[in-house]
């Protein structure tokens, strides 16, 4: 069966004290998680060393917002894997829809950062989603299949069960408009069957592939209930340590 992953995208949220004071408030609150659980958090770099400090002999991995598809080099500004690694990360989240709309990540960039990611022992949150527009002209699963194509090209059998797709309709994220728990069942169920195609059902189906977008304590449990959303990736209500660990609980014993 595959496991429930709630991950936290802090985004660009919290100073290095607010980080300490964030997760120091969550280690009590996930002390007892259930067996089928994971739980991420994803700070912002400037805090992922003191965050890992803290989270030592907790619940909680450490996840990164991004990451560079160069080993290291003249890359201003950039952060490489063995810079997240060696602060404690195990997770990654790529294609994120504002690393696609403010910073101009393409499909191939995000492929090419999954590769680096995969090939040096970090777990990559591939994320994918339609805009507005797109879902109204009825054309979700195409922009969805696309996206999906380009992420993964060239990524094997074995890779792909350290992957963990999110799938954030660009419309519901930071606006509290969620997809219904059936409009996101069918498009995870879409990216299912894709990856079934693209690899096998076997390693379809030990895909996790999280909902994103406006997840809040009380729709939590309707989106965690559908047989094909295997976790959420939350923004806005990751920030408080007590929405965060009410979403956490929210998940089904499976
Ligand atoms: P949100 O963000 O929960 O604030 O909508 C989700 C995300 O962008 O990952």
């Amino acid at each position: 069966m595959r496991r429930t992953v709630i991950a936290g995208n802090w985004k660009m949220f919290k100073t290095v004290d607010e980080s300490v004071e964030l997760v120091t408030a969550l280690k009590p609150l996930t002390s007892n998680l259930k067996p089928n659980v994971d739980v991420i958090v994803c700070p912002p770099f400037t805090s992922l060393a003191i965050v890992a400090n803290l989270l030592k002999g907790s619940n909680v991995k450490l996840g990164a917002q991004n990451m560079s598809e160069q080993d290291e080099g003249a890359y201003t500004g950039e952060v490489s894997w063995k810079m997240l690694k060696s602060a404690g990360c195990e997770y990654v989240i790529l294609g994120h829809s504002e690393r696609r709309q403010y910073f101009g990540e393409t499909n191939e960039l995000i492929n090419l950062k999954a590769k680096k990611a995969l090939a040096n022992g970090l777990r990559p949150i591939i994320c994918v989603g339609e805009k507005l527009d797109e879902r109204e002209k009825g054309v979700t699963e195409q922009i969805i299949s696309t996206q999906i194509k380009g992420v993964l090209g060239g990524i094997s059998s074995d890779d792909l069960k350290k992957v963990i797709i999110a799938y954030e309709p660009v419309w519901a994220i930071g606006t509290g408009k969620t997809a219904s728990p059936l409009q996101a069942e069918e498009v995870h169920q879409h990216i299912r069957k894709l990856v079934a195609q693209l690899y096998s059902w076997n390693v379809a189906e030990g895909l996790v592939i999280q909902y994103g977008g406006s997840v809040k304590p009380d729709n939590a449990a309707e989106l965690l209930a559908q047989d094909d959303i295997d976790g959420a990736l939350v923004g806005g209500a990751c920030l408080k340590a007590d929405s965060f660990a009410s979403i956490i609980s929210a998940s089904p014993s499976r």
